[in-house]
């Protein structure tokens, strides 16, 4: 177990970074539910998750609830949610279909936001906790055709720390992880990486799960509404020409 807290939720952690994040932390011995719509990834997640997963759409109430209460139903509690599950079409505003962008922002932000509604009752009750909500760099620095997803991002990020003021006076912290390109799953691991990351190589999925358990750790209990860049120092300015060292 994790120092007194133990039960974390995982959206969007049938594939990808929440799949990671989800198996990180059951490695460090939390007890985790992963919750993703994706039944047939779900099938597939399965024998590579200890915990419980469940199929759920987060961008409903129904759906939001089933995953907070799957955690609470079978551990009696829930100590950290992360919110991971997202879409992100690329279509240019001009042309955006009404659809697409509506379904962004219903699950990338409906669901934080609904999730979030479901555990922190149940933190609440418990004294504390902590919701780690996965942003992305998007929603600082955006690029054309990611319209829908970088606004829905930059709402993630001021929804963290809008529940940070009203969720930390009751010992839950609230926080978001920017990240920048993070390589997994059909990502080809041999490109090279994108010239503009100072730290020359592109983030994985295990960075990405590393913020999140400290996040979700005690020693983080001062990080409130912060909003943490993970992207390597892509955004931390400009690159001169002639090399990336000086
Ligand atoms: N991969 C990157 O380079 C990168 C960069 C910055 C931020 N991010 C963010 O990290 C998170 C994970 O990204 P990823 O690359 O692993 O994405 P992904 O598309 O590989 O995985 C997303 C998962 O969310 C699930 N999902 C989608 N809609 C859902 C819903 N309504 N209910 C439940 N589950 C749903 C999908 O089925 C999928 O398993 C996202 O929030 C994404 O915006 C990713």
């Amino acid at each position: 177990m994790v120092e007194t807290r133990c039960v974390a939720v995982v959206t969007g952690a049938a594939s990808g970074i929440g799949l990671a994040v989800a198996r990180h932390l059951a490695g460090e011995g939390w007890a985790v539910v992963a919750a993703d719509c994706d039944e047939a990834a779900c099938v597939k997640a399965r024998d590579m998750l200890d915990g419980k997963i469940v199929v759920a759409d987060i961008g409903t109430p129904a759906g939001a609830k089933a995953a907070v209460d799957a955690a609470v139903e079978a551990f009696g509690r829930i100590d950290l949610l992360c919110n991971n599950a997202a879409v992100h079409p690329l279509e240019a505003i001009e042309d955006h279909a009404l659809k697409s962008w509506r379904e962004t922002f219903r699950v990338n932000v409906d669901g934080t936001m609904l999730c979030s509604q479901a555990a922190i009752p149940h933190m609440k009750r418990a004294g504390g906790g902590a919701i780690v909500n996965i942003g992305s760099i998007s929603g600082v620095v955006p690029y054309a055709r990611g319209g829908a997803y970088a606004a829905s991002k930059a709402a993630v990020a001021m929804l963290t720390r809008v529940l940070a003021l009203e969720a930390g006076p009751f010992g839950i912290t609230v926080n978001c992880i920017a990240p920048g390109a993070i390589r997994h799953g059909e990502r080809p691991e041999a490109e090279a990486p994108p010239a503009n990351i100072p730290v020359g190589r592109a983030g994985t999925t295990e960075d990405v799960a590393h913020l999140v358990s400290f996040l979700a750790s005690g020693k983080a209990g001062y990080v409130n509404g912060s909003v943490i860049v993970l992207d390597g120092g892509a955004t931390a300015g400009r690159v001169r020409a002639g090399g990336r060292k000086h």
